[in-house]
């Protein structure tokens, strides 16, 4: 597991993040199986339907980003200094705390204060939306000052008022993925990083996306890592001149 640095440790939002990891890994213990199947079966033959199945499913589920991958990218954009950030996916809002908090760090005492940190959440349930928001009210003003979240469907929410993108994780239902990216791509900035959850045990709905990080004309490099599941670890490298 990647090494949080000193200051998360002492951070007070700590015992909040194990708290929801634990609730999140429970939670999912406890789905039914049968369930589960039933969504993956549905997403094959009729999209509608499967995503029908999947949002009544998960709709009170945190699905949260596992703490390994979380810490991982926290460590992440804090090497890379990314300070705009954008989540596609949110559900209960656990992995934008660790995007927040990174990206925070990334603008303390830089430029006389005038760099914002700044993150977009993305999730199209309104009740969920409504948990994330409690629990980042529970991490502390400083957390919850630096989200912007996008409630609806985030095809329509990420069309305007972007800035400059510096990192996005990537962490939805596998067939939303792609065309998020494609929305983004105009915006990012040479060097961006893009993480993308379950790359291998959900390579089949990722094949599009998969293809387009790994093309070999670019304009990406990309690097599946072996975290549970697989996590592909992509850098923007556009040619230029
Ligand atoms: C895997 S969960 C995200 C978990 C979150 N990153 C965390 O670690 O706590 C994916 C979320 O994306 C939301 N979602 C799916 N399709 C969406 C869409 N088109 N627009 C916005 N949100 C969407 C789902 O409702 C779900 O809550």
């Amino acid at each position: 597991m990647s090494k949080p640095p000193e200051a998360f440790y002492h951070s007070s939002v700590c015992a909040l993040l194990d708290r929801l990891h634990d609730e999140s890994s429970n939670q999912e213990a406890s789905i039914d199986a049968s369930a589960r199947k039933q969504v993956r079966e549905a997403l094959k033959v009729n999209l509608d339907e499967g995503i029908r199945l999947q949002d009544n499913l998960m709709r009170d589920k945190f699905i949260a980003f596992d703490k390994d991958k979380s810490l991982f990218v926290y460590n992440l954009i804090l090497s890379s200094g990314a300070t705009n950030i954008v989540e596609i996916g949110t559900s209960f809002g656990v992995s934008t705390i660790y995007l927040a908090l990174a990206a925070l760090e990334n603008v303390q005492g830089k430029a006389g204060g005038n760099v914002r940190a700044k993150v977009i959440g993305t999730e199209k349930e309104e009740s969920k939306a409504a948990i994330a928001r409690k629990y980042w009210a529970e991490a502390g003003k400083e957390v919850e000052g630096v989200i912007d979240l996008r409630v609806g469907d985030l095809l329509q929410t990420l069309r305007t008022d972007i800035e400059e993108v510096h990192f996005i994780l990537l962490d939805i239902w596998p067939y939303v993925a792609l065309p998020a990216l494609e929305l983004l791509l105009p915006k990012m900035r040479d060097g961006a990083i893009v993480v993308t959850d379950n790359t291998i045990s959900s390579a089949e709905g990722y094949s599009d996306l998969l293809k387009a990080l790994r093309d070999e004309k670019g304009p990406f490099q990309s690097v599946t890592l072996p975290y549970s599941g697989g996590l592909e670890f992509s850098v923007y490298k556009p040619r230029t001149g």
